[in-house]
């Protein structure tokens, strides 16, 4: 480790730095029905400086196909000047869709907007009934399955000028990503594992608009993505004897990449114990030779591994869980701390669960003494969750 003062990186979410992708490998193996990428991103000469459990930030750009459909439906020719808000210089419509507006799903004010320019009878009855106040469940059903371009197609008597349709449509915000590398192995670069966002609502296509930003349309070196460190409170234990478990399925694997990577560079004496899960073995167990091998050199002192569809009947993480509580419950108990990364809806929910089972059968307390014990192990940071 260096004693080196650090001065601030001069880049932030308000002046990010435009780095470039130096490696963009798919960690699924052919035949996966996913497609998870590995994204290494270089960070030299930013002065951009992360510790593991921190995020990145990426400011995307949109499709340029989906744009060149909005420009023209709009009988534009995409070189025509529009503002922006908080941008003293006017840019063309083309860079205001690509880089800066969310032309993807839109909400209820885009619809009255929409309204307020119907001028044919169908088209306005049909705004009006979504609109009003009974169908509130069927406008969110109608807004979830289409995007702008959809929205202007099925009402073609709809007007919009260029700088009409920029005052409409929100701003493209950035995405945040788990850090998968450590500064100390990585100084220079920024590692990430990135879920491609592809599905179909309408009868048409759609793509994640980063996901794919950063899987598909980044010129490899180009210097062109642009980034911010975003801190997190999902920190490693300053005591570096401490244990730790670390429950990450499917791209929740990210940080605990770079909480091992960190361990390792800094000699930390505590165990490690690592819950992961996808969906098949054979094609989607990301950084499986990484993980196979830290756990064959005892670097991960456990490793349990869940593959949901490599049998009939799903087994997820907290099923792993509840099958070692006896060995968590001990684990927890002499002040492992317990991490969670990955998808928020579903299972961040079920691992919860599973905790409070596990610390109502191991510890013999009933269901509010539970949920007091997992209380406290949140105050005292011994549960922590990165979760999305
Ligand atoms: C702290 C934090 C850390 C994160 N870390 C990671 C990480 O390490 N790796 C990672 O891959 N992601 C991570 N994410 C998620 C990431 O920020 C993006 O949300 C994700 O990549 C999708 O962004 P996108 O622009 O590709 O998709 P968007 O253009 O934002 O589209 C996503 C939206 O599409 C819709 N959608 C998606 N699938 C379907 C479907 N099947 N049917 C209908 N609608 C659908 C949903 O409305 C969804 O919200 C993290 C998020 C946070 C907040
Ligand atoms: N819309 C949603 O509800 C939803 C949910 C999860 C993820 N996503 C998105 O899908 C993309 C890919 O995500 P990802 O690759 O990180 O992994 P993921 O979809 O979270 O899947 C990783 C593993 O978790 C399993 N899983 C599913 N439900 C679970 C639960 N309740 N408890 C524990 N494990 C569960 C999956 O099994 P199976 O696939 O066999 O079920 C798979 O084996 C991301 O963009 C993510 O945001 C969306």
């Amino acid at each position: 480790m260096t004693n080196e003062v650090q001065t601030p990186s001069i880049y932030s979410k308000n002046n990010p730095f435009l780095s470039s992708i130096v490696e963009n490998r798919r960690l699924n193996k052919e035949g996966s029905w996913k497609d998870t990428r590995h994204i290494a991103i270089d960070i030299s000469e930013s002065g951009l400086a992360y510790e593991v459990g921190d995020s990145l930030g990426v400011f995307p750009a949109n499709d340029p196909r989906a744009v060149d459909e909005l420009i023209a439906i709009l009988g534009a020719e995409g070189n025509e000047k529009v503002t922006l808000p908080k941008h003293e210089v006017p840019v063309s419509l083309r860079e205001a869709l690509m880089r800066h507006l969310n032309i993807a799903m839109q909400n209820k004010k885009f619809l009255e907007s929409m309204l307020e320019r119907a001028t044919d009878s169908a088209e306005r009855e049909r705004l009006e009934s979504l609109l009003g106040s009974e169908a509130r469940a069927e406008m969110t059903e109608y807004l979830k399955n289409r995007e702008c371009i959809d929205l202007l197609e099925e009402h073609p008597s709809v007007r919009f000028t260029p700088q009409e349709l920029v005052d409409g449509l929100k701003r493209l915000v950035p995405r945040l990503y788990s850090i998968a590398s450590s500064p100390l192995q990585f100084p220079e670069e920024v590692h990430l594992t990135v879920a491609v966002v592809r599905y179909r609502t309408n009868d048409r296509d759609r793509l994640g608009v980063c996901s794919t930003y950063l899987a598909e349309r980044v010129s490899a070196g180009a210097k062109e993505v642009p980034v911010f460190v975003a801190k997190s409170h999902f920190r490693l234990p300053d005591d570096p004897s401490r244990d730790i478990i670390m429950v990450g399925p499917g791209t929740g694997i990210a940080p605990f990449r770079a909480f091992i990577q960190e361990r390792i560079a800094l000699q930390s004496t505590g165990q490690n114990w690592l819950f992961f899960g996808d969906q098949r073995r054979e094609y989607d167990y990301l950084y499986g030779e990484e993980f196979d091998r830290y756990h064959q050199g005892g670097v991960l002192d456990r490793l349990d591994l869940a593959f949901s569809r490599d049998q009939a009947e799903k087994i997820y993480v907290q099923h792993r869980m509840l099958e070692n509580a006896e060995a968590l419950w001990e684990w927890i108990n002499r002040g492992s701390i317990l991490y969670v990364c990955g998808d928020a809806h579903r299972m961040a929910k079920d691992v919860d669960a599973a905790l409070h089972r596990i610390v109502r059968e191991q510890g013999g307390m009933n269901e509010e003494e539970a949920a007091n014990f997992i209380k406290l192990m949140r105050k005292e940071k011994r549960y922590q969750r990165d979760v999305y």
